[in-house]
């Protein structure tokens, strides 16, 4: 385990050795993370951290290490699965606050990890003293949907100075909520400055926060619109992949009722060709000619008979 110093060192590398415990991020994702703690130490000095989604704390653990960090608060209800935007659901087993404290302890001294506090719920149950301090650095990183992200962030926002950076992980899936949340901000008067940080980074600095965000941050990242357009493009093409063998297994049922529907008709058709041929030959019959007159009576008395 590296001692503060070496993390320090590590952190400030942009190294992401640092990150010792498991983390559902790519190579490129955990740089970025790492390029946001740095903003935010240069800006704040120290800061609190917020983490809405945590599993087994493989994203808390650089902030854990980090002495800049004074308070590390993960807020994580732990659903064994939940549902995601590319219309898949995603299992968590054996997902517990516990678990991860195990698993973070046997990489961190004690002092590192008492400044872990745990809430197994949504935050937008939490009321706004549920934790001491207010946070200065928020990675939502929970249920990736576009409601359940939106949700974190309006709920997340009472938790936070109004000086601070909310960042966002697998930005790719949950791009409408943060253009919701940037026009929530708009509504609310909120200074905010927001970046696409390679690979599915958003960050969004608030308040004093947002020229550092700009100026520190922008050099490294994606182009804004590009950046959305091909995330809604891959979504699409992710999920049509998803429903593919569904949508081809209808197909197949639905040409598979079209054939026995169409050899129903045909059936039908034969039979109503059978039934004519058969009354022509009954009408063009010398019986049926010659038993007209007495069908022209019985016609006629059933006539006067009727009422
Ligand atoms: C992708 S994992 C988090 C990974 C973690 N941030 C990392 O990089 O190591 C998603 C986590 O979101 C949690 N989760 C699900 N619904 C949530 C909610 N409504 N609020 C907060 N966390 C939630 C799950 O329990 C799971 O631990």
């Amino acid at each position: 385990m590296p001692t503060p110093d070496q993390a320090i060192g590590m952190i400030e590398k942009l190294d992401i050795a640092v990150f010792q415990v498991k983390t559902e991020s790519t190579l490129s994702d955990r740089k970025s993370f790492l390029r946001v703690q740095n903003v935010t130490r240069s800006v704040l000095g120290h800061y609190v951290y917020l983490e809405v989604g945590s599993h087994l704390g493989g994203s808390l653990f650089p902030h854990l290490i980090d002495p800049a960090c004074e308070a590390a608060i993960s807020v994580d209800p732990r659903p064994p699965a939940q549902p995601d935007e590319r219309s898949q659901v995603f299992h968590y087993p054996e997902n517990s606050a516990a678990r991860m404290i195990a698993g973070l302890s046997d990489w961190l001294p004690p002092a590192a990890m008492a400044k872990l506090t745990t809430i197994d719920s949504d935050v937008s149950d939490l009321r706004p003293d549920a934790v001491d301090f207010k946070a200065t650095l928020a990675l939502i990183d929970g249920e990736h949907t576009n409601r359940a992200c939106f949700s974190d962030f309006v709920g997340v926002l009472p938790l936070m100075n109004p000086d601070c950076i909310i960042s966002f992980h697998d930005a790719n899936l949950i791009a409408d909520a943060i253009v919701n949340a940037e026009r929530f901000l708009d509504h609310l008067g909120i200074t905010y400055e927001t970046v696409f940080l390679p690979d599915t980074v958003a960050v969004v600095g608030l308040g004093s926060v947002a020229s550092a965000v700009r100026d520190q941050l922008q050099p490294h990242a994606l182009d804004r619109e590009t950046y959305l357009e091909r995330s809604q493009r891959q979504l699409w093409s992710h999920i049509t992949e998803v429903h593919s063998p569904k949508i081809h297994a209808e197909i197949g049922r639905l040409r598979s009722d079209n054939s026995k529907l169409i050899e129903e008709i045909e059936c039908i058709r034969k039979a109503s060709l059978d039934a004519q041929t058969h009354l022509a030959a009954i009408i063009s019959s010398t019986t049926w000619r010659t038993s007209a007159p007495i069908r022209t009576v019985v016609d006629r008395i059933k006539r006067r008979l009727a009422p």
